[in-house]
């Protein structure tokens, strides 16, 4: 918190799920899963994380944090954007609830000590002050202006240590197609592995992704009510994992937006919804009048 900080203190969450964001059930699922493997494995490395907002993703990154290894978090909070495109994004989006002071709160609910914390454009991270091969796992979800994304991913192949992780927001969403176009460059022309793909994030590897999967397929996802199916693309092969059920986007403002309300009405009044989806809105819409 700024000396010069005199607003209110931001509400202290009373679990991760209070934490508003962008972070659903089976990408929490995937990070869990992937972190925890890699440390039973003895795997060893720092985390890192571009685009915190409030916290949902970095609170569950930094449970699976080992003695040794650091957690670098870099946002712009309450900061101005580089340039006039990334900023219009922050005032879309985050400007009317994002803080840092909110994020350190968030955070320090769950956890004794904040991570390192980069307020700064993520491409100050081009520096070098990430040292290389020093990372297990990256989580990229900042801006989603193609150019910002192309030298986030950057960061990432070179902070990444042999089967490290690189998770990828929004690499399919409508409203983003730079971040896909950022994204499937990498998988052709910069050596990025697919491993697997969510309705949300993109889980690659610049190590062998054949010891990434294996990981990821010691777990029984359908006997849990995951789908999971196999997919090949231009000679690779990796995985879809999806969570149907109705609370999958709870809990973050993506959830609860304007939009994806009317678009899950009008499927369901078209009729187009899956059964049990359909059962499913209709049975929240009730609980909620
Ligand atoms: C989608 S939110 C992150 C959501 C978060 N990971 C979660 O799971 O809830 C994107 C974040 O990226 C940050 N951001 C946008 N452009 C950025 C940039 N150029 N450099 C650093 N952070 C940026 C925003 O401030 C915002 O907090």
């Amino acid at each position: 918190m700024s000396a010069t900080d005199t607003s209110a203190a931001p509400p202290v969450p009373a679990t991760p799920d209070d934490v508003p964001g962008w972070f659903f059930r089976v990408d929490r699922e995937v990070f869990g899963w992937l972190l925890t493997r890699q440390s039973a494995a003895g795997v060893t490395g720092d985390l890192l994380e571009l685009g915190a907002y409030l916290g949902r993703s970095a609170i569950l990154l930094g449970d699976h944090l080992r003695p040794g290894e650091t957690f670098t978090v870099c946002d712009l909070f309450d900061a101005d954007a580089p340039d006039g495109e990334n900023s219009a994004e922050m005032t879309m989006s985050y400007r009317a609830t994002l803080t840092r002071r909110a994020f350190e709160t968030n955070y320090l609910a769950f956890h004794a000590e904040l991570p390192v914390i980069v307020q700064d454009p993520t491409s100050v991270l081009a520096d070098g002050r990430i040292p290389a091969d020093s990372c297990r796992f990256v989580h990229i979800d900042a801006s989603h202006l193609y150019e910002h994304v192309v030298g986030d991913i950057q960061v990432a192949r070179d902070a990444l240590a042999g089967n490290g992780v690189v998770a990828l927001d929004d690499y399919r969403a409508p409203h983003t197609p730079g971040v896909s176009a950022a994204v499937w460059e990498a998988v052709f022309t910069l050596g990025l592995k697919p491993v697997l793909l969510t309705p949300e994030k993109f889980y690659g590897t610049w190590g062998d992704p054949d010891a990434v999967r294996a990981d990821l397929l010691a777990r029984d996802w359908r006997g849990e009510g995951f789908r999971l199916d196999e997919e090949h693309l231009a000679g690779q092969t990796c995985h879809r994992l999806a969570w149907d059920g109705p609370s999958e986007r709870g809990g973050g403002p993506a959830a609860t937006s304007a939009p994806a309300r009317r678009s899950l009405a009008r499927r369901l009044a078209l009729g187009v919804l899956p059964p049990i989806a359909a059962r499913a809105v209709r049975r929240l819409r009730r609980e909620r009048a």
